[in-house]
């Protein structure tokens, strides 16, 4: 709704009648980061319907008028206010001035905004996680002190069948970071994920204000999380009614929870206020789908979309999206089950990203990160919000850091040989931890067995190229299929074959190619 500056329109709203007091939108609160320049925020609430409302904040004043259309059953309507580019990091207080029927201006106030950027976090139950599971939880919690411009924000674990506007709960108001929200109860607030993406990049964009929603629900499976035309693209037409149960739901309830659903009272709600983008830890819970790799995509774009729409094109219709490639659960090297296959799909099956299938996606790859008494939890958070926030910071922020393990660029072998060799980019050297990892599979048709594969081993490097030996059983043979890390928990911590040189902490990626 646009800023309204005459006189005539108050004549308008004195004739209608209404008796509601004005209020912001239940996430709209003392303490939250709006979104900085160059962006303009949204700030917006409910009130009684066609009221011309006054808007003051740092000596600007803005008008606009209430809808005319009742936006919820208690007979509410939504005021929207678009922001000028707010470059300030504050703090600012707020106002939004109504008129009661009699005339009488009522006068509402947050206090101790910032502008900076604001960062949705969602996803599972390695999302979810909380800082005081995580390994080195101690040293974080103390620390938390330091960062009071991040702020956080966590929403409650509840479905609904229909978008609606309004977050259903909150289990974190908007907080400055201290060891209080920072460390709060496990499950509950604050995801370590979030916590630690938000807190690296704060870091290196020298302080400035960070926002963090935190809104994710252990076990939950993406299409939870899509909205019904992504779901419609990739030709799913199920439903599900899966109970989620304790202990990620703190009412300690099984819930059911269908298609779409939290995606209408998790995501939608925010759908109103602009943000600067997106990190998502999920998969755990779709491992063996084979539509996964659509799912996600069209999740993206489908959130993307309905963001720049409803923020009127403020927010950006590619914004930065961000995710963990998912880590390990058995505490057996030989199990390869289906997680190799879906780390594969959440590249969009290209194997790194950002790549040209979904624009302005970055991951942090966290395979070699096994906690093995934690299983599908580890807790060793650290390096995933370390690896997650140099991604975001070159492709969300554009800044030259290196956030790339080496990168599959050629593979070359010849038929009858006994060796591959695979050539690397996105690094300037590499590092062999150990010489195992890669595999290859030398019988046609059978490459889906995964009984059929050997190893190939690391014998020489040479610059960005390492050379594999076969294994005696396909010397001789053409090769069909070659592939690195194809297991559920493929190394011990830290000790996959391929790094970085310069950044030791960035490994390969997992990788595969079939050679027909
Ligand atoms: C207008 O209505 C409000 C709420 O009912 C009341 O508090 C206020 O005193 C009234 N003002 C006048 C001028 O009647
Ligand atoms: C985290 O804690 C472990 C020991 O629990 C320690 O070895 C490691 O250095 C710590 N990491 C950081 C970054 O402080
Ligand atoms: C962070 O806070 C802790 C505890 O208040 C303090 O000991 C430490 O020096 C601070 N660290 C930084 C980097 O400011
Ligand atoms: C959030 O703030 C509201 C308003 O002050 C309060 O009623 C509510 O209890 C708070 N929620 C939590 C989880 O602290
Ligand atoms: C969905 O079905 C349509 C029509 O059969 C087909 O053209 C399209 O490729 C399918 N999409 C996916 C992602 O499978
Ligand atoms: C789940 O959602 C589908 C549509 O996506 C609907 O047809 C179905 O009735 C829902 N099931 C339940 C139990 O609500
Ligand atoms: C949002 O979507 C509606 C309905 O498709 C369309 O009419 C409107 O122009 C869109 N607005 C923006 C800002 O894209
Ligand atoms: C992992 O597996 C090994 C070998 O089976 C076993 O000795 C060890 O206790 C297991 N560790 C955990 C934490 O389950
Ligand atoms: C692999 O690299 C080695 C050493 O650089 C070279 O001698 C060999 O011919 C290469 N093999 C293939 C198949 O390209």
């Amino acid at each position: 709704m646009g800023i309204v500056r005459n006189g005539l329109l108050l004549v308008l709203v004195l004739i209608i009648e209404c008796n509601g007091v004005p209020r912001f939108a239940n996430y709209i609160q003392d303490h939250m980061v709006l979104q900085r320049a160059p962006q303009r925020a949204i700030v917006w609430g409910y009130g009684d319907a066609g009221k011309l409302t006054i808007l003051r904040m740092n000596n600007k004043i803005y008008r606009t008028i209430s809808s005319l259309e009742v936006a919820n059953e208690v007979g509410e309507s939504i005021w929207s206010v678009t922001l000028d580019p707010v470059s300030e990091e504050g703090p600012f207080d707020i106002q939004v001035l109504q008129p009661l029927a009699n005339g009488t201006l009522v006068t509402i106030t947050i206090h101790d905004v910032l502008f900076g950027d604001v960062w949705l976090c969602s996803g599972q139950s390695n999302m979810q996680f909380t800082v005081d599971m995580m390994f080195n939880a101690t040293e974080e919690i103390q620390n938390a002190g330091n960062f009071s411009k991040i702020r956080l924000f966590t929403t409650s674990l509840i479905p609904s069948a229909s978008p609606v506007e309004e977050l259903l709960g909150i289990n974190l108001n908007w907080s400055a970071a201290s060891p209080k929200t920072v460390g709060g109860p496990s499950w509950n607030y604050m995801s370590a994920v979030c916590w630690l993406y938000g807190r690296m990049i704060h870091q290196s964009l020298n302080g400035r204000p960070i926002g963090l929603i935190a809104t994710s629900w252990g076990g939950t499976p993406i299409e939870f999380w899509m909205p019904p035309k992504a779901l419609q693209d990739c030709n799913d037409t199920t439903s599900k009614n899966l109970p989620i149960q304790q202990p990620y739901n703190e009412l300690f309830q099984d819930v059911p929870v269908n298609h779409s659903n939290l995606f209408n009272s998790m995501i939608y709600p925010f759908t109103r206020t602009v943000i600067y983008g997106s990190i998502w830890y999920q998969g755990e819970a779709n491992s063996g789908n084979p539509t996964y790799a659509c799912k996600f995509a069209k999740m993206i774009q489908y959130w993307r979309q309905i963001w720049n729409n409803r923020t009127n094109g403020i927010t950006d219709i590619q914004f930065p999206f961000g995710f963990v490639q998912l880590s390990t659960s058995t505490n057996n090297s030989a199990v390869v089950g289906g997680f190799p296959m879906l780390r594969w799909q959440q590249t969009f099956n290209i194997g790194y990203v950002p790549n040209d299938v979904v624009p302005k996606v970055f991951m942090a790859v966290a395979l070699d990160l096994r906690d093995d008494p934690n299983n599908i939890h580890p807790r060793t958070k650290l390096d995933v919000g370390y690896r997650l926030s140099r991604s975001g910071l070159a492709v969300a922020y554009g800044q030259k850091v290196e956030f790339q393990g080496p990168i599959v660029q050629n593979v070359y072998y010849n038929v009858e040989g006994t060796t591959i060799n695979i050539t690397y980019t996105a690094v300037s050297d590499i590092e062999i931890r150990n010489p195992d990892g890669f595999e290859v599979c030398c019988h046609d048709s059978q490459c889906s067995n995964d009984a059929i594969y050997v190893p190939a081993t690391i014998t020489s490097k040479s610059g960005l190229t390492i050379t594999l030996t076969l294994d005696r059983r396909c010397f001789g043979k053409p090769v069909y299929s070659l592939r690195y890390l194809w297991r559920e928990t493929p190394c011990p911590f830290k000790q996959a074959a391929i790094y970085s040189a310069t950044d030791s902490n960035l490994p390969s990626p997992p990788y595969m190619k079939l050679f027909y």
